[in-house]
């Protein structure tokens, strides 16, 4: 049976909590005790599937273009080991790390990342807490035999809380900071340019968002209701060259809501998903590492 831990800042009485199955962040409080973490009531937290809200990690695939994989990966599918010598609680943050060795990946493999393979992988996923910032680092390390390289998409799936009703307020609720990313709908297949407009959920969206040439820093302010706004800001780097960061915003809204065994059916309006990630085909040499970081901020 895994576990849910707390880590509480003593210095400013922010705290988070994680779930050791997928080293999935499930709230991050902020000194004022705001949540800003959505975490469906019907999430499973027994291990029997990911866990629905919080900050579930994909890799090595987003979504299902390989389908002999699964659906966005095995890292939020298995059980990670806690770093206990990683934690710490100072003036300026309180955190720790949580460590998965391919290995130890039991559930959710396929396709060439099946019991064979032969690739070689440890990820390592640092969570810090300080007054109203939460910053959480996903590091992926080849640790294969020299010569094999692997490509990997990945993203930090996270679930905004957003106020009750507020997603389906626009004034309340929306994505501003992604003028001029391309944009695909998942649903539709179409795709445009993001203008002026700030983004606002007008039923259910799956998009993914492809910044322009030159922009590898993802910056967004996300309304999250009560006048409070959410800045997220995420960087991605691979073997010390910067990778730029592709953002996809979903909400699944009425039908799709009540179609998931894990979602409560009306929860559509408490939440929004702004997820930071390297979507393109990034490539991985062994030896070497790749980040995905991503700093959340309530302002
Ligand atoms: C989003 C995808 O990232 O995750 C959606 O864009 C998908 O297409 C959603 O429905 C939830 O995925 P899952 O596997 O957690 O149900």
């Amino acid at each position: 049976m895994s576990q849910i831990r707390t880590i509480n800042h003593s210095a400013s009485g922010a705290s988070f909590q994680f779930h050791e199955f997928g080293a999935t962040v499930i709230s991050f409080k902020t000194s004022s005790n705001r949540e800003c973490l959505f975490l469906s009531r019907d999430a499973k937290l027994d291990g029997s599937k990911a866990v629905r809200g919080g900050i579930p990690l994909v890799f090595p695939q987003f979504g299902q273009p390989d389908k002999s994989m699964p659906q966005h990966g095995f890292l939020r599918n298995n059980i990670w080991k806690i770093d206990e010598s990683s934690a710490y609680d100072n003036e300026s943050g309180a955190g720790i790390s949580l460590t998965l060795n391919l290995k130890d990946v039991k559930n959710s493999r396929g396709g060439k990342w099946d019991e064979n393979t032969k690739y070689d992988l440890v990820a390592t996923f640092s969570i810090n807490v300080e007054a109203a910032k939460m910053s959480t680092e996903l590091s992926i390390t080849n640790t294969g035999t020299a010569g094999e390289k692997f490509d990997f998409q990945t993203l930090q799936h996270t679930y905004f809380r957003v106020d009750d009703r507020a997603a389906y307020d626009l004034k309340q609720c929306y994505v501003k900071g992604l003028e001029g990313y391309a944009v695909f709908d998942q649903i539709t297949n179409e795709t445009s340019t993001v203008g002026a407009d700030p983004i606002v959920l007008e039923g259910n969206v799956d998009r993914i968002y492809t910044p322009p040439s030159g922009k590898e820093v993802v910056s967004v302010n996300i309304g999250v209701g009560g006048g409070k706004v959410m800045k997220l800001t995420a960087s991605g780097i691979c073997d010390d060259s910067a990778i730029p960061v592709s953002c996809v915003v979903w909400n699944p809204y009425k039908e799709k809501a009540a179609a998931m065994s894990d979602f409560g059916n009306d929860q559509y309006e408490e939440m929004i998903c702004v997820e930071p990630g390297l979507l393109g085909t990034t490539s991985l040499e062994s030896g070497k590492s790749a980040k995905l970081t991503q700093v959340i901020e309530l302002c």
